[in-house]
Formats: structure tokens, C-alpha cells, sequence
């Protein structure tokens, strides 16, 4: 990829942004030659009631793996939000929301924010939720959802916000594995001009999560919902008993602010652990340089709050920033493909953050959507969640970039808390494809899967893992420490294994070319296919199960189910649409398969272990690359899979 056409930053844009490429260089090598130095004088940015003096405190190498940034520091991450822009900026719009119906919308300020999270905080405490105690938060894409984060980060109360779109089986699983007692949810959602029982979900998921004592109701849409007499509390009702001023709590930089689940190639989903000062600065830093933020701007991340680039880069990045950041409650499709450049030209948008899967659609619905509308308040572009193709990349900067506003391909993942490899939009020359270089005091490195050596030189292909920490890395896996020592730092002894594939081009540009464990990438959201396998057999008319990725020209990856039905069980069309339901029903819409193939029998080993690798390549339609089937227990399975492929249109 040498030959890659290179967009550099226009000299006008680097003169006026935070880093050029000199900056940039400078600052890169600071960050790792002395890191010590380079972060307590990034510390400054946040405000600290008592400032740390330990740096960093870091061992990948140890057997129990420690993580520590400025431990001695105590400060407050609703604090460093909110309070502290209150004074300087209390009457600057914080958040804007969107709603999902066009013309509803709601501009909340700063001083309007710490109100609204004050009342939230002590309504919280007034549930009995304490410092350390867990709650999970199952909203949509409101405003209510920024206060009950920030409340819980107010009073010590860690978080563990549950994507709308998850069944409520796995609510259920994700409010046991941290012990929540406390429940926030809404009578509904609206997405895409319907709408999702949020409140009957957490009903449903009850019976199964006996730990929790109190249910927080939003009311959003007005539909009658069941309440609990003793369980269940309206917000409202809540929020008009409770004084508008609550005390921050001094917390520990390493004291946990949030858990959020995500999927690994193995088990049930992991609670992700992050902590309060590494997190906030990490986020807060990122979300400057990586967009060229400046106060005034216009920021939107176009992601939901249940994933961890709505936690960073709609809250907590921008607010600390004391920037004002956009939330939209919607689908990029509704009422038609051309509501995400309506909002833009509505409220003059500068920074815009966004997935692959969305430009592809919205490239897919044709230009008609874009034309007409005013773009040119928009100064650079993001992207997210997945490797982007040429063409999508070159449809967001024709379409909407007019090729003159930069494009910031963001690798980074759930565990990393903010962007380890980005193109800074006034430094970096970018690539189409690629997520460009690392930032500041991040050390990547591309390691041989067999040897577990380092791969020095240019070009290198490999798996990607970091060699140092940065202060926005998590911590633990909640409940699991062991798991996160297994997970990330047993295979590369010394390490952080990120799970991905990668490439480093002749000029040091690291390209991402997917996970190399059985986690797919759909739509941007990552699922575990374990997690679907799993679910696939619980069905009762269902023997065997293997789930792998495949190509899918919107999605990134599509599902691809073989599935060995019990003996006597008839394969048909209705049987097939009777276990989407089920899968959708068990974990929720997003892990919908796109296909499943009735497989008599599935490649194993005479150990039986099912060869997933096999699987995949049918899946891709590769059969060439079949690989060694000489360990294939009945080699003939593999005909079979083959002969009935299932077309993918
Ligand atoms: C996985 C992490 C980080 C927020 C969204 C997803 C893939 C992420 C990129 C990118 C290529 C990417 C990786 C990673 N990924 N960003 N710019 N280019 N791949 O977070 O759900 O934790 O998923 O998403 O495979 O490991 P996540």
C-alpha cells in the first residue's frame, strides 16, 4: 500500500490546529521518552482536589498485571465536567438533544446540567446508592441518561450503562455479574419512529436478577408501563422531592467510574473496569487533538451512550472539555438518509464522528440525501469501530468532507478507553484505510503470532499489541482479575494483546485488517460468536452450533450460522426465521444472523474439537484456502458445508 494516495492537512488547518506535524513529532517523542513528565504536565488539564504526585505505576509483566495512574490523586469526574465549567461557561449549551422525531429537541447549559445532576445524584443517594455500589443504567439516547452517568460519577456509584438494544436476558446477566441493586430505565425508547418497551424489558428481566431492590423510571414517552409498588420510582416524582445541590465526592484517581460489557472470543461478556483520573484524562485529551477541538465548537459523536465511544466521546471527553456536545436519539435513516446532514446544517456542526457501517449506507441511499444541505461548517470527520473501505472513505470526503476537511480514522477498542491510532487532523497525512500512527504515549507493536517476537522494520504484518501502558487503558475485568491477565497479557508475555490483525506500511502507517479471535464486527458492534453459538443451542430443536464471519457489503461482517438441528428435527424456511427470533430474543436485534446453513455434521477434530478456521473460509466463499483437512475426523462434512453454501445474494 506505498502507492496509497496521501491527503496531508492543508497548511491553513495546521497553522490553526492544536498539534502540526512538527508538534506532533515533538510531542511523540516526549510522551516516550519520559512519560513520567509528559502526563503529570497533561494532568494539569483536569481539576484535582489533591494533585497527583505518583505518575505512573505500571507492571505488564508481573504475574498479576498492575495498572495504576496518579493513585495519590483525588478529584471528581462530575466535578471536572460540570462544576468546574459552571462559572466560566454556566450559560454555553453543554448538550444538545436530538430527538428521533425531527423538530423535537432540547439545549441543556452547564448551569442547567449541574442542576439537573444534582437533583439525579440525590435522588440516587436517596435510593440508598452509596459510594462503590454499582448501578446499571438501561436508557435511550436521552439527556436523562448524561445526568444519571454524571450522578452516579458525583457520588462514587460506579456505572454500567446496558446498550437499549440488549434483551432482557442479557440485562439480566449484566446486572448479576456486577450486583447492581439500582435499575435506571425509561417507559420506552424511540428509535427510527418506533419505539422499544424499555420498562417491560426490565420487568422481564427481573425474575432473573433477584439483587435488584429499586427501579429509577424515566418517563420519555408517555406509555403506560407497570410499576412495582415498593420497587418501582418515577424520576419525576423523585426529582421534585430533592434539594438541587449535592456535594461532590472525592474520589481516588484508580477508583473505579464505570463498567461496560463487551463481547471476547470465549465465555459471557467481560465487565470492562475504568478508572476515574487515567479514564477522564485519557478521554478529555483525545477528544482535543484527535478532532482539533476548540472552544466554541460544535461536537458530535453519532454513537449510542451503550458503547464506549458515546461514554468517551459524547460525554466524557467533550464535557470535560467544557465543549457542547451533541446527542441524537435516532437512526441515520429516518425519516429519510438525510437526517445526519440535516442536524448537521440545524445546528452547525464542526467535529462529526461516525462508523463505516453508517457511510455505507447512507453512500448506498444515494447523494440526493446529501445535496442541498449546507456542510461547510464541518472542519474535520471521524470514523470508527472498523476498518474503512476505499470507497466509503472516498464517498465521506467527496460527499461530505468536500475534499478539503480531514478525516481521523480512530483505532481503538472498548479496553483502551480512548484512541491509541489516529491521524491528528493538523499533524498527519492520511491514507484511506489506514488508522494512521499512535498517539501520544502510545507505544504499538506488531509481534510474529507464532514466535511472540517483535517485528522491527518496515514493512511488518502481525497481531497488534502495546507495549507500554496509557492512562486511559482498563484496569481489570469487574469480578475477574484472573480473566484479564488471561485475556490480554498471557499470549504475549509482557504485553497488551489487543485481538487484532495488523500491518505496518514502508512509512511506519499501521493498517488494521481485523480480529484474529473468534469476536466478529457487525455494524461496528462487536460480537462474541461464542455468545450466538451459545444461544443457538439453547433452542430445543438445535444440536450444534458454529457461528463465524463473513464479508457483508453494509455491515463490515455478516452472522454466518451452520447449525445441526436434533435428530428427526425438518430444516425449513420457518424453522430458520423461528431461531432468528429466538437469537434476537436471547441476546437482542444486533446479533440477528444473517445466515444460517443446516450442516449435517461440522469439521472436527478426531479430538472433536470443531475447526472454525474451515468454517470461516466456506463462509468466505474460499474454498481454495481450505488449508490442512488432514485432522478432520470425516472429511466429508467439509463436501457437504460446501455443496450448500448458503448464497449471499
Ligand atoms: C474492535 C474494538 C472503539 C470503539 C468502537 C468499537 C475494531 C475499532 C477500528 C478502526 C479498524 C477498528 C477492532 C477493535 N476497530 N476501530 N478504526 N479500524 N478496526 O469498540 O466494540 O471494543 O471493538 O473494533 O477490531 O479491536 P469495541
Amino acid at each position: 500500500m506505498s502507492d496509497a494516495k496521501l491527503y496531508p492537512p492543508t497548511p491553513e488547518f495546521a497553522a490553526g490546529a492544536h498539534a502540526d506535524a512538527d508538534r506532533y513529532r515533538e510531542m511523540y517523542a516526549a510522551s516516550i521518552a519520559d512519560p513520567e513528565a509528559f502526563w503529570a504536565e497533561e494532568a494539569k488539564r483536569l481539576d484535582w482536589i489533591t494533585a497527583p504526585t505518583k505518575i505512573k505505576n505500571v507492571s505488564f509483566a508481573h504475574p498479576d498485571v498492575s495498572i495504576k495512574w496518579f493513585e495519590d490523586g483525588v478529584l471528581n469526574v462530575c466535578a471536572n465536567c460540570v462544576d468546574r465549567h459552571v462559572e466560566s461557561r454556566g450559560d454555553q449549551v453543554a448538550i444538545i438533544w436530538e430527538g428521533d422525531e425531527p423538530g423535537t429537541q432540547k439545549e441543556i447549559t452547564y448551569i442547567q446540567l449541574h442542576e439537573h445532576v444534582s437533583r439525579f445524584a440525590n435522588v440516587l443517594k436517596g435510593l440508598g446508592v452509596t459510594k462503590g455500589d454499582r448501578v446499571t443504567i438501561y436508557l435511550p439516547m436521552i439527556p436523562e441518561a448524561a445526568y444519571a452517568m454524571l450522578a452516579c460519577a458525583r457520588i462514587g456509584a460506579v456505572h454500567s450503562v446496558v446498550f437499549a438494544g440488549f434483551s432482557p436476558d442479557a440485562l439480566a446477566s449484566r446486572i448479576n455479574d456486577c450486583g447492581s441493586s439500582v435499575v435506571i430505565t425509561a417507559d420506552e425508547a424511540r428509535r427510527g419512529g418506533r419505539t422499544v418497551p424499555l420498562k417491560a424489558n426490565v420487568d422481564a428481566a427481573l425474575p432473573h436478577a433477584l439483587g435488584v431492590e429499586k427501579v429509577l423510571v424515566v418517563e420519555h414517552t408517555g406509555a403506560q408501563v407497570d410499576m412495582a409498588a415498593t420497587r418501582d420510582v418515577w424520576w419525576h416524582e423523585a426529582a421534585a422531592g430533592v434539594d438541587d445541590f449535592c456535594d461532590p465526592e472525592p474520589m481516588s484517581a484508580e477508583d473505579p467510574l464505570f463498567i461496560l460489557y463487551t463481547s471476547g472470543s470465549t465465555g459471557t461478556p467481560k465487565g470492562v473496569l475504568h478508572s476515574t483520573g487515567g479514564y477522564l484524562l485519557y478521554a478529555a485529551m483525545t477528544q482535543q487533538y484527535t478532532f482539533d477541538y476548540h472552544d466554541g465548537d460544535i461536537f458530535w459523536c453519532g454513537a449510542d451512550v451503550g458503547w464506549v465511544t458515546g461514554h468517551s466521546y459524547i460525554l466524557y471527553g467533550p464535557l470535560a472539555n467544557g465543549a457542547t456536545t451533541l446527542m441524537f436519539e435516532g437512526v441515520p435513516t429516518y425519516p429519510d438518509a438525510s437526517r445526519f446532514w440535516r442536524i448537521c446544517e440545524k445546528y452547525k456542526v464542526n467535529q462529526f464522528y461516525t462508523a463505516p457501517t453508517a457511510i455505507r449506507a447512507l453512500m448506498g441511499a444515494g447523494n440526493q440525501y446529501v445535496e442541498g444541505h449546507d456542510l461547510s461548517s464541518l472542519k474535520v470527520l471521524g470514523t470508527v469501530g472498523e476498518p474503512i473501505n476505499p470507497e466509503a472513505w472516498n464517498w465521506y470526503n467527496e460527499q461530505i468532507g468536500k475534499g478539503k476537511t480531514p478525516i481521523v480514522d480512530t483505532w481503538w477498542q472498548t479496553e483502551t478507553g480512548g484512541h491509541l491510532l489516529t491521524p491528528l487532523p493538523g499533524a498527519t497525512a492520511t491514507k484511506p484505510g489506514s488508522a494512521t500512527l499512535p498517539f501520544f504515549g502510545v507505544e504499538p507493536v506488531i509481534l510474529d503470532p507464532t514466535s511472540g517476537q517483535e517485528i522491527t522494520g518496515n514493512p511488518a504484518e502481525g497481531v497488534l499489541c502495546l507495549k507500554d501502558s496509557w492512562p486511559g487503558q482498563m484496569r481489570t475485568v469487574w469480578g475477574d482479575h484472573k480473566r484479564f491477565v488471561k485475556t490480554y497479557f498471557s499470549d504475549y508475555k509482557g504485553y497488551y494483546f489487543s485481538g487484532d490483525g495488523c500491518r505496518r506500511d514502508e512509512d511506519g502507517y499501521y493498517w488494521i485488517t481485523g480480529r484474529v479471535d473468534d469476536v466478529i464486527n457487525v455494524s461496528g458492534h462487536r460480537m462474541g460468536t461464542a455468545e450466538v453459538e451459545s444461544a443457538l443451542v439453547a433452542h430445543p430443536k438445535v444440536s450444534e452450533a458454529a457461528v463465524v464471519g463473513y464479508p457483508h457489503a453494509v455491515k463490515g461482517q455478516g452472522i454466518y450460522c451452520y447449525v445441526t438441528l436434533m435428530a428427526g428435527q425438518e430444516p425449513t424456511e420457518e424453522l430458520r426465521k423461528e431461531l432468528r427470533d429466538w437469537v434476537r430474543k436471547e441476546i437482542g436485534p444486533i446479533a440477528s444472523p444473517d445466515l444460517i446453513q443446516w450442516a449435517p455434521g461440522l469439521p472436527k477434530t478426531r479430538s472433536g474439537k470443531i475447526m472454525r478456521r474451515i468454517l470461516r473460509k466456506i463462509a468466505e466463499d474460499d474454498f481454495g484456502a481450505l488449508g490442512d483437512t488432514s485432522t478432520l475426523a470425516e472429511p466429508a462434512v467439509v463436501d457437504d458445508l460446501i455443496a450448500n453454501r448458503m448464497n449471499k445474494g
